[in-house]
């Protein structure tokens, strides 16, 4: 599992994740963001080509060596200053209130203690600060629903940890107030992986 984990999946994700519709999704929820970054599974850095020219440095974690190893040339191309630590979400070592903005784009689904790593995030922001998300899970369609949960254990396996079936709305308010959001089908994905949660919540 350690050579798919890190070598294939790796790669799968940096092309499949690199076309549209996701370059679209990833210009609109980062065209926001400022000041101190903190950016949660940054996997092979394909966000950074949408930050505003503001944004000249950035803090990054992700537990994935082969991910970060293909995000090297990204930033090595990039005009940003990265700060990459090898880790998860779920135990952040930045300090409390610390940073303006934190990114997460597909994320949510993979983290084992997503809960856990919300409760970080929330942790590192600065009072007034914002989370900002992308993120696929449950549907809102009672219909669908029942195929998530059985093909979610399937999807871990593809998806190195990626469930189907998480209800990212929740989980985002069990933390934050407010949560400005709004879901949708992903233009050109199957359902039962494309139904998103686009938003920013805020730090009271
Ligand atoms: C579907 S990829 C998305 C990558 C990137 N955010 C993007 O938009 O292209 C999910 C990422 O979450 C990372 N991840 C998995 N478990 C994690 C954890 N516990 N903490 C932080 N990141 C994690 C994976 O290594 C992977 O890079």
């Amino acid at each position: 599992m350690k050579l798919y984990s890190q070598f294939f999946f790796p790669r799968l994700l940096d092309v499949a994740m690199a076309v549209e519709p996701f370059p679209r999704y990833r210009k609109a929820l980062l065209r926001d963001v400022t000041g101190n970054v903190l950016e949660i599974g940054f996997g092979t850095g394909l966000n950074l080509d949408y930050y505003p020219a503001t944004v000249k440095q950035l803090a990054t974690v992700d537990p994935n060596p082969g991910v970060n190893q293909l995000a090297q040339k990204r930033i090595d191309a990039s005009g940003v200053t990265v700060t990459h630590h090898c880790l998860s979400g779920e135990a952040l070592p930045m300090a409390d209130n610390s940073f303006d903005s934190v990114v997460s784009t597909w994320v949510l689904c993979s983290i084992p203690d997503v809960a856990g790593a919300i409760a970080e995030v929330h942790r590192v922001l600065r009072p007034g600060g914002k989370f900002f998300f992308i993120e696929h899970g449950l549907s809102d369609e009672p219909k669908l629903q029942p195929w998530q949960r059985r093909l979610t254990p399937i999807q871990k396996v593809i998806g190195d940890g990626c469930h189907l079936d998480r209800d990212i709305a929740a989980l985002v308010k069990a933390q934050f107030n407010p949560v400005d959001y709004q879901t949708f089908y992903g233009d050109r994905l199957p359902k039962v992986a494309g139904f998103m949660y686009q938003g920013i919540a805020t730090k009271a």
